[in-house]
């Protein structure tokens, strides 16, 4: 006898309640859940954004985990096993493509996030930590992209590893050591692969989950923030209940979010190229990934000496003082000066420009991503 949808509904309340009376959930999630409201008003869709970013993490999680079962971390094996995993495992392809393009989006929206939480100000008080948090997060990631670019073992990735593990290298004092912790040595080999493999796959994930932890909690803690402009505007129209109006919005959005990675793995599958030939020669036009372009291209760009120090130095100890400062921003733009206020707003302005002209004139000058 087929069960009816009434008998299947009853069965699952059954369940939830037997659980419910262990676990005690409905009394410590019910009041929180009842009482939050989010915002109404012209910047509300923002508010979407760190989910979607929260929905991608779980989302390379889950397929990251999938592609363990096939990985092999090293020298030898590394590109085989990837080769194998894309033309023999059954939906290999579909898994690491996902991973691969989810990758590239949650850097993406996670760009979107920060600048948007940083125009709508909402890094001020009682929210600092929550921007701290999230810059940290910030650092992660990109981490994470950064360790994982290398895993596939292909030319691309190797001499891109290679230039980008250099960088730090021309530091005084510090540089070697930099160099020789981050490649397991003098130059980029197995031991290196192993390094961010043990990165890529345990110390950043579970460092990310920590992280992210706190800063959902504090989110729930403070709620979401009212944007100075609406304030002085005469408040939000109203509100909506989180739950369940809101996550049901973002559940929406997740949706879509998946439909179109799918899309982009199925129609746009991610490549392999060559296996990585240590003692090749680099090819031309090697280039890092787009996320990291703004940067290298300004480090191509700057002079050889600037006021006698070599360019590359002043550019690295430049992107540090900017990202020191942007840590600091909750307690440097307290929403005490309104002229405090515009610098900041300028500011970010200032550098939303500039990452997407120094990325775009990357790529104009040595080729679309991935060639
Ligand atoms: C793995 C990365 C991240 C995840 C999963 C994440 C997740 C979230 C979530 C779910 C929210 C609540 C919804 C929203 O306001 O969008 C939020 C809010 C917030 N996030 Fe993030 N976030 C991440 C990265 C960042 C970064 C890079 C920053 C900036 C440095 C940041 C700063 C904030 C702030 C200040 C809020 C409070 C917004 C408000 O109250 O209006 N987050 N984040």
């Amino acid at each position: 006898m087929k069960p009816s949808v009434q008998g299947v509904r009853e069965g699952t309340m059954r369940v939830v309640h037997w659980l419910d009376e262990r676990f005690g959930a409905s009394e410590l999630l019910g009041p929180l859940a009842k009482k939050k409201e989010v915002p109404v008003h012209k910047h509300t869709f923002w508010y979407y954004l760190g989910g979607m970013v929260l929905f991608l993490f779980i989302l390379q999680v889950s397929t990251g985990v999938l592609l363990l079962f096939y990985y092999r971390p090293s020298a030898e094996g590394a590109y085989e096993s990837v080769q194998f995993l894309m033309s023999d495992v059954r939906f290999g392809w579909l898994i690491r493509s996902i991973h691969a393009w989810g990758a590239n989006l949650m850097i993406f929206m996670m760009f979107v996030h920060l600048f948007s939480v940083f125009l709508l100000k909402a890094y001020r008080k009682p929210r600092e930590l929550t921007w701290m948090t999230g810059m940290a997060l910030f650092g992660v990631v990109l981490g994470l992209g950064f360790t994982g670019y290398l895993l596939p073992w292909n030319t691309l990735s190797y001499f891109a590893t290679r230039v980008g593990t250099e960088i730090p290298g021309v530091l005084p004092v510090v540089g070697h050591f930099l160099l020789t912790v981050m490649r397991g040595g003098d130059d980029v080999t197995g031991a290196t692969l192993t390094r961010f493999y043990a990165l890529h796959v345990s110390v950043l994930p579970g460092l990310c989950f920590l992280i992210i932890s706190l800063h959902v909690f504090l989110v729930q803690r403070h709620g979401m923030s009212v944007p100075p402009s609406v304030a002085r505007a005469g408040g939000p129209k109203g509100s909506v209940k989180f739950f369940p109006n809101f996550l049901l919005h973002d559940l929406m959005g997740w949706l879509a979010m998946l439909a179109c990675l799918a899309s982009l793995a199925a129609f746009l599958p991610a490549h392999l190229g060559t296996k990585a030939d240590p003692f090749g020669s680099a090819p031309a036009g090697i280039k890092p990934e787009w996320y990291f372009m703004f940067m290298f291209e300004t480090l191509k760009l700057l002079p050889s000496y600037i006021f006698g120090i070599a360019g590359d130095i002043v550019g690295i100890v430049g992107f540090g003082l900017v990202g020191a400062l942007l840590f600091l921003v909750p307690f440097i733009d307290r929403g005490e000066s309104r002229t405090v206020s515009r610098v900041w707003t300028a500011a970010g302005m200032a550098m939303i420009l500039y990452i997407v002209a120094f990325t775009v004139l990357g790529y104009l000058v040595s080729g679309a991503p991935g060639t």
